[in-house]
């Protein structure tokens, strides 16, 4: 017999507070930087409940983590659902956990309930979505679709860890999950997140769809000056990075966003070398984080900080190297997936609105290959990145159930919702093994691929 599945709010709320157990900080958030020693063991104590269940578990070399429960349609690629299970340094014990743990409790009420789905449903937590501890971000899910991913063998973290070592060690951790290869044919992505801002809370809004992800780029700056004594320095003889640097930023500040109200601008990480209190710095490195929904602006703003970062560097006689660690151009979800998931939130007459995220996420990689879409959650006072994150257990369990609706609902489509063009599209990334390609025309629409649609959406809803 068929039951009805729900989303047992208990069972849910328990794992959250079991998981934000595992590298929890005194101030109470968590420190689960990817492939850290706590990192794995969020990572075991999910694939542990997952075989506890019956269901099958895989890695692979990005220690992307996979738990699959079949469907009726052995033809079908899967449906994925998940998020991530790594942190912030000082962390909330939200990002990323609610969506893995959200999708997991989906799983389990598909099972509880014995729902037959056409596609398989697979959870997957990504490996470093937050990319503070080893740059960039987003690492799991950029492989997973395609990204070359040669040159992060010689990575190292923020603590000078190897991430090749740190990577290896992660995956021999878990033995009992199977590896798989690298990237394979899905049928769709869903990612239920939290906010990360205030909007939805100041709007008492419980749900968010979001329709868009706006766009990122990290510059990793080096100012390089000369080292000298403190005491003895006068000014005329200093060529002190840390006065370009502060003036840099500074300018950076009154401008960027002052200028712009969609632009962000921040600079999280500042290092000074050898770091002595009674040394000028022989040199200062920053991180710049720059957000913009719309790509010319993000090479604007890049260029703007080239500028500014050479011009103040060159006013204290040292030199400014700039390198681009990360760019994430952002991108509209497939229309298609956002209608299922509306629909989901229509059904459970839940009061929402559609939005587009300022925060990344994986679902942003995941949309390249395959129809993606997002839930989002309110946060208190939209604080994230922070140890006092907090969500409701109310919004909590209400985002779980509209994921639990929209998964049921996206794995027993058939193909005419979801275009047979985009399920070839898929499978040349499987086949080709490496970048995904589109294949125009779509056989069923006659129109290019929806990957190509999709793209072009994103340019002209961030453009509005
Ligand atoms: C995600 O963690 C982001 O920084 O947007
Ligand atoms: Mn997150
Ligand atoms: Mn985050």
């Amino acid at each position: 017999m068929t039951l009805v599945p729900e989303i047992d709010g208990e069972r849910l709320l328990g794992r959250l507070d079991a998981f934000a157990r595992i590298g929890a900080t005194p101030a109470g958030g968590v420190n689960r930087q990817a492939f850290s020693i706590e990192d794995r063991s969020a990572r075991r104590l999910l694939a542990e409940l997952a075989l506890e269940r019956g269901f099958a578990v895989f890695q692979d070399a990005m220690a992307n983590l996979f738990i699959r429960r079949e469907g009726t349609d052995a033809t079908l690629p899967p449906l994925l659902i998940g998020s991530h299970l790594d942190s912030q340094p000082t962390g909330g014990r939200f990002d990323g956990a609610l969506g893995t743990l959200s999708a997991f409790e989906t799983l389990e009420a598909v099972e509880d309930a014995k729902v037959e789905t056409r596609m398989p449903i697979e959870v997957v937590a990504w490996a470093n979505e937050e990319g503070s501890r080893f740059a960039p971000g987003v690492m799991g899910s950029m492989a997973f679709t395609g990204a070359d991913i040669s040159a992060w063998q010689s990575i190292v973290g923020s603590d000078g860890a190897s991430l090749a070592e740190e990577l290896a060690a992660t995956i021999s951790a878990l033995p009992e999950a199977t590896l798989r290869p690298l990237g394979m044919p899905i049928s769709g992505y869903i990612e239920l997140h939290i906010e990360q801002g205030p909007s939805l809370e100041k709007e008492r809004l419980p749900i968010g769809v979001v329709t868009a992800v706006q766009g990122t780029r990290w510059l990793e700056v080096s100012i390089e000056g000369a080292a000298g004594h403190a005491g003895t320095t006068g000014l005329a003889y200093r060529r002190d990075p840390m006065v370009a640097a502060v003036a840099a930023m500074h300018r950076l500040q009154t401008t960027v966003m002052p200028l712009d109200s969609s632009a962000r601008l921040t600079v999280g990480r500042v290092t000074a070398k050898p770091g002595s209190i009674n040394a000028i710095p022989q040199s200062v490195a920053f991180a710049v984080d720059i957000r913009h929904p719309r790509v010319e602006r993000l090479d604007a703003i890049e260029a703007e900080t080239r500028q500014v970062c050479a011009a103040e560097a060159g006013a204290q006689h040292c030199t400014a190297m700039i390198r681009r660690s990360f760019d994430m151009p952002g991108a509209a979800f497939s229309p298609d997936m956002v209608k299922t998931v509306e629909e989901a939130v229509n059904s459970l007459r839940l009061p929402h609105k559609q939005m587009i995220s300022g925060a990344f996420h994986d679902a942003l990689f995941l949309a390249r290959v395959a129809p993606a879409a997002m839930i989002f959650v309110p946060c208190r006072e939209g604080l994230s990145h922070n140890e006092a994150e907090y969500v409701e257990p109310a919004y909590a369990v209400t985002g779980a159930r509209v994921l639990l609706k929209a998964a049921i609902a996206a794995a027993s489509l058939d193909d005419s919702r979801h275009c047979s063009g985009r399920l070839i599209a898929m499978r040349s990334v499987s086949s080709g093994g490496g970048r995904h390609s589109c294949l125009p025309p779509c056989p069923c629409t006659n129109k290019p691929c929806s990957c190509v649609l999709t793209a072009l959406v994103g340019v002209r809803k961030m453009d509005e």
